[in-house]
């Protein structure tokens, strides 16, 4: 009785935590951008994003890097040309994660630094035209 009660305890907790996650990153992607009108912000995004993501995601961004193939699914390539997604909705996957494969990283690097990287992630993405 006791292992079945821990058993449902556990489930509880893991179902409030992913909840709270979806929650959370849902909140940050209504944020307004802090770092949208700095002009240093995609060059300064661009370095955080070598230094922290560029193991898995490649040095291009291109979803290449030397740790790809160890994962059970493939890092983004942000410069693929159907890769459209707004810069609140990649700064909210850089805070909270994805899947199991990509780490959330809201209590690894300032909020500031995430937008950088966001703001210079957006800045790959080629033009969204009416056949892409
Ligand atoms: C350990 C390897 C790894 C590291 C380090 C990593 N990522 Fe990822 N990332 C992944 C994988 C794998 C996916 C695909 C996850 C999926 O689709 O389930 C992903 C997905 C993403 C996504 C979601 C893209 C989308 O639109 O679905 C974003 C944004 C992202 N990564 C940005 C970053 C940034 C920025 C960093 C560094 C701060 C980073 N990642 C570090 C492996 C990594």
């Amino acid at each position: 009785m006791r292992t079945r009660h821990a058993l449902q305890l556990a489930c509880v907790a893991a179902l409030l935590a992913a909840g709270c996650t979806h929650l959370r990153m849902g909140l940050f992607v209504l944020k307004d951008n802090p770092r949208e009108d700095d002009p240093a912000s995609i060059s300064q995004g661009r370095a955080a994003f070598e230094a922290n993501c560029a193991q898995c995601h490649g040095e291009r961004a291109d979803g290449h890097g030397p740790l790809a193939a160890t994962l059970p699914v493939l890092p983004t390539d942000f410069t693929a040309p159907g890769y459209h997604k707004s810069t609140n909705r990649i700064s909210g996957h850089i805070a909270y994660g994805k899947g199991d494969a990509m780490p959330a990283f809201i209590n690894a690097l300032p909020e500031n630094t995430i937008w950088d990287i966001g703001n210079y992630l957006h800045s790959l993405q080629k033009p969204e035209t009416e056949h892409s």
